[in-house]
This record gives C-alpha cells, sequence and structure tokens, in this order.
C-alpha cells in the first residue's frame, strides 16, 4: 500500500509548486476586491496585485517546465472515461487560467494611459511588455481593454474550473475507496476518510488565505518623506521647510546693516535653494519638489521699480518621494510636460508689506493656463548674500492638474502649498 501511494504521487516539487500557486491565486481573487477607488490604500493593494501575479506567473511557468520533463503519475485504473478526460481537461484550462491571468494583466498595465513603473513588492523592478508603452493612445486603449475584458472572462472561467476541480478531489475522498486522488497531491490521504486531517489542512489554508487577504494591508506609498535633493547643499538644510525659516531678528539687522542698493542688482541663485510644494492625499500630507528649475533675477529692496524676477520650473522634475507615484506626475493628468514642459512665473510689480516683507505679484503660467499669482516673501540681505523665503498657495484645479478622475478634489484638495527657500549671491 505505501508503495502504491508513494509511486501514484505526484513529486515533491510538483506539489509544493500546486499549493503555492493555489494560494496565490485564492489570494489574488480575494485582494482584486480591494483595488477599487483612488486612495492611498487601493493604490498599494494594486502594487501588491501585481507582485502576487508576477510571482504566479514566474511560478506557473516553471511548473509547467517541470511537468513535461517530469510527467504526472498514472491515474487510478478505476477512473471513469470521462473522469480522466475532465480531469485532463480542467488540468489544462488551469494552465491557462495560470499564465493567461498575469499575461492579461502585464498587458493591462503595460498599455495603460499612464505608464506606471512595477517594482515588485515595492523593491524588484519588472518590464513592461516591449512595445506597448510606445503605443499610439488609440492603439494602446485597444490592447487594454481588450486584456481587461480577457482577464474579467478569464478568472469568470476559473470560478468554474475552481468548482469542478475541488468537486472532483472531494467526490474520490469523500466517497470513492481505493480512489487515491487526493493522496496524490497531498501524500498520505486516505480515500474514503471523511475526517481525513489533510482535508481540513487545506481548508484551514484556504481560510487562512482568505483572511490574510482581507486583512494584510501592503505597504503604502510613502508620504512626506523626500529623499535629499541631487545637489549636495554647501550647508545642511531642510529638504523643504514647511514654514518660512528666515526671520531676520531686529538684533541681526541691527548689527549687520543691509547695503542700500539704490539699482535693481542681479542675483544668481545657489544650488542648495529649494523649491517645494505640498498638498495631501487622503488626509496624509505630500511634500513635494522640483529638483530642476532656474531663476532670473533683478531685485532691490531699495528700488522695487526697477525688479523683476524671472522662474523657469522643469516640471518633469517633480519628486514626491514614491518613484511610481512620481512617475505619474509628467503624464497628461497631472503636469502634461509633453506639450508644457515648464511652469514660469514672472513678478514685474513688488510691494513692501513690513521690514524686510515683501509681495511679488505676479504671473504662473502652468500647463498652458496663465494665472495672476501673489507671492509673499521675506529677505534677508547680507553683504552680498540674500536670503529668501516665502510660502504662497494656489488652486491646481484652475491650472487643470489633475484630469480625470483626479480632477476632483475628495481625495486630492485643490489647493496647494508652494514655498521657496532661496539663497542667491550678488553677481
Ligand atoms: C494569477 C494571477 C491573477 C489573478 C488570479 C487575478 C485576478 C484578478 C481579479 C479577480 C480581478 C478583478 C476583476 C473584476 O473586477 O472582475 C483583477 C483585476 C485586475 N488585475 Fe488581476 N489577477 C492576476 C494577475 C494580475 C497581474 C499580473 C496584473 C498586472 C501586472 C493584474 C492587474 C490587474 C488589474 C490592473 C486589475 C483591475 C482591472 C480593471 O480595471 O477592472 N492582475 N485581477
Ligand atoms: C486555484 C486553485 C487550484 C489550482 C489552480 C489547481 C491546479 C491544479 C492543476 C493544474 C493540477 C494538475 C497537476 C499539475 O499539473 O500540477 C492539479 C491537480 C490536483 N489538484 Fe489542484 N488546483 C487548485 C486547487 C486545489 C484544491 C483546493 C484541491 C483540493 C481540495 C486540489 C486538489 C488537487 C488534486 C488532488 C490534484 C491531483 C489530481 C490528479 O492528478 O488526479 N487542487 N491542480
Amino acid at each position: 500500500m505505501s508503495e502504491q501511494t508513494r509511486a501514484a504521487r505526484y513529486s515533491a516539487l510538483a506539489i509544493a509548486l500546486h499549493w503555492t500557486i493555489a494560494a496565490l491565486i485564492v489570494l489574488q481573487i480575494v485582494i482584486a476586491g480591494r483595488m477599487e477607488g483612488r486612495t492611498p490604500e487601493a493604490f498599494a493593494v494594486v502594487q501588491f496585485h501585481k507582485s502576487i501575479g508576477i510571482t504566479v506567473l514566474l511560478l506557473s511557468l516553471a511548473r509547467l517546465a517541470w511537468r513535461v520533463v517530469n510527467p504526472p503519475p498514472p491515474e487510478p485504473a478505476t477512473l471513469a472515461g470521462w473522469e480522466r478526460t475532465l480531469s485532463t481537461v480542467v488540468h489544462w484550462a488551469f494552465y491557462v487560467v495560470m499564465i493567461g491571468m498575469p499575461l492579461t494583466g502585464w498587458i493591462m498595465v503595460s498599455a495603460s494611459r499612464i505608464v506606471l513603473p512595477t517594482l515588485l513588492f515595492g523593491h524588484i523592478p519588472w518590464p513592461h511588455l516591449p512595445g506597448l508603452p510606445e503605443l499610439a493612445p488609440a492603439a494602446k486603449k485597444v490592447w487594454h481593454d481588450t486584456a481587461r475584458d480577457a482577464h474579467h472572462l478569464i478568472i469568470k472561467g476559473a470560478y468554474v474550473l475552481i468548482a469542478l476541480h475541488v468537486a472532483g478531489a472531494l467526490k474520490h475522498q469523500l466517497f470513492t475507496r481505493n480512489e487515491p486522488v487526493l493522496a496524490r497531491m497531498a501524500p498520505g490521504a486516505v480515500g474514503g476518510r471523511w475526517l481525513e486531517p489533510r482535508l481540513f489542512a487545506i481548508l484551514a489554508g484556504v481560510i487562512a488565505v482568505i483572511a490574510f487577504g482581507k486583512l494584510y494591508e501592503p505597504p503604502r506609498p510613502a508620504m512626506g518623506v523626500l529623499p535629499p535633493p541631487p545637489v549636495a547643499p554647501a550647508e545642511p538644510v531642510a529638504p523643504t521647510p514647511p514654514a518660512p525659516v528666515v526671520a531676520p531678528a531686529p538684533a541681526a539687522a541691527a548689527a549687520a546693516p543691509e547695503p542700500v542698493l539704490s539699482a535693481p542688482a542681479k542675483w544668481a541663485v545657489t544650488p542648495d535653494s529649494t523649491l517645494g510644494f505640498a498638498t495631501a492625499w487622503s488626509g496624509d500630507a505630500i511634500q513635494g519638489r522640483f529638483d530642476k528649475w532656474t531663476a532670473d533675477i533683478l531685485f532691490s529692496p531699495d528700488a522695487l521699480d526697477g525688479s523683476r524676477v524671472s522662474v523657469a520650473i522643469d516640471l518633469a522634475s517633480a519628486k514626491t518621494g514614491d518613484e511610481q507615484r512620481d512617475a505619474s506626475l509628467p503624464s497628461g493628468d497631472w503636469f502634461d510636460t509633453a506639450s508644457h514642459p515648464k511652469a514660469t512665473f514672472t513678478a514685474t510689480r513688488f510691494s513692501k508689506t513690513g521690514e524686510g516683507r515683501f509681495v511679488a505679484h505676479g504671473t504662473l503660467s502652468l500647463r498652458g493656463v496663465s494665472r495672476p499669482l501673489n507671492l509673499p516673501f521675506r529677505l534677508k540681505i547680507t553683504g552680498d548674500r540674500a536670503e529668501v523665503s516665502g510660502v504662497t498657495s494656489l488652486d491646481r484645479t484652475a491650472f487643470g492638474v489633475g484630469q480625470g478622475e483626479w480632477k476632483s478634489t475628495d481625495q486630492i484638495p485643490a489647493k496647494v502649498t508652494v514655498t521657496i527657500a532661496l539663497k542667491a549671491k550678488r553677481m
């Protein structure tokens, strides 16, 4: 008997792969129910779904290769002809599911309107299917929608297959003796035994996977965390200070009197200057920064009339501390850098509101829309050095930043805070 059981079971590797893949497919189905919406949680669940799905693809290809080299053990001789045919059809159809589901998912994300990089489990870069991200939008949509329909269709077929497969395994386990079918995948299972411990172990496993799929919270995109700017600052500075940092104390001002510049002077911005923005996603703060921008400054606090400032911001250099989220910022939904690579802020009118305090009355051009923007700022000039800090806010929707489902302000508010912390040297 034990000889026979050993001879009639799948190899240890085939068994390990069978149960691992089965568990991951059940997990995929459960977590797919949590991917709706534009919340950071849903975003994280989609990334997790992609990671598990690609894992299933790799394991299934390995399983298929192993199966070709190591054919399954002969089936029990007592099986009826239709049972053999049905089980063979179900097994091969399962391979279509195990490979077709991840493949259609992969096509979907590669041909997505906004092509986001895939980082498996947050770390391992996974490529897009070659050719798809570069397609014209209309062709991309056809690929994406067809793959999505196939993804939805195959999973419906999978539900039928799982029902047939489990029913078959249970029928042979519970209602027939001497037909050790379950024992082929769960070695040691005794046919005809209702209180078979391996059946309970499988049931417990399924319940555990469902519970995990419902409760597990995959790591969410990074919020409010920004890596340091690419140019090493001369002195340590906070990446994007939330509030103005320069507040000249009257005593300090008295100690180092500001030079009088009767004509506007040219200023060169030093690399430790930052241009930041702050918003929120689903109530969590997001800090952002533009890494590439230039400023043309002709300014004197004593000659405001001739002063002018012009800032050009490379929108593709926006960073918010999450690689996948940042990859979507240049897209048509956000900054649309293909049509409008730069935003500009130009101010030719300045007013003084207090000691060392000014307002630049300018125009912001962003995404093809130009609107007035006032930037209150503080200025401290010491010798030929100047420090400027300012905070203002704007309505992103007025510039069309956030299209489609992102137009709504329920997840990401309309108001964006813009912060400058600028250091400059007189030229
Ligand atoms: C074994 C592998 C997989 C299984 C069992 C699976 C299962 C599912 C299920 C059940 C849904 C929900 C379908 C519905 O709403 O009717 C879904 C949706 C989705 N899956 Fe998968 N999936 C797998 C692999 C993948 C992979 C590898 C990716 C991407 C790399 C992916 C991307 C998606 C996406 C983007 C959706 C949302 C589609 C939509 O817009 O409705 N899936 N998946
Ligand atoms: C989504 C889940 C599942 C998938 C995709 C799946 C897939 C497969 C495939 C493809 C085979 C053929 C052997 C192979 O090439 O590996 C197989 C065999 C088998 N599976 Fe599953 N399975 C799943 C769930 C289950 C469950 C829940 C049970 C038990 C209740 C089970 C019991 C068996 C048994 C006993 C065999 C051996 C049948 C034989 O060769 O006569 N499977 N399964």
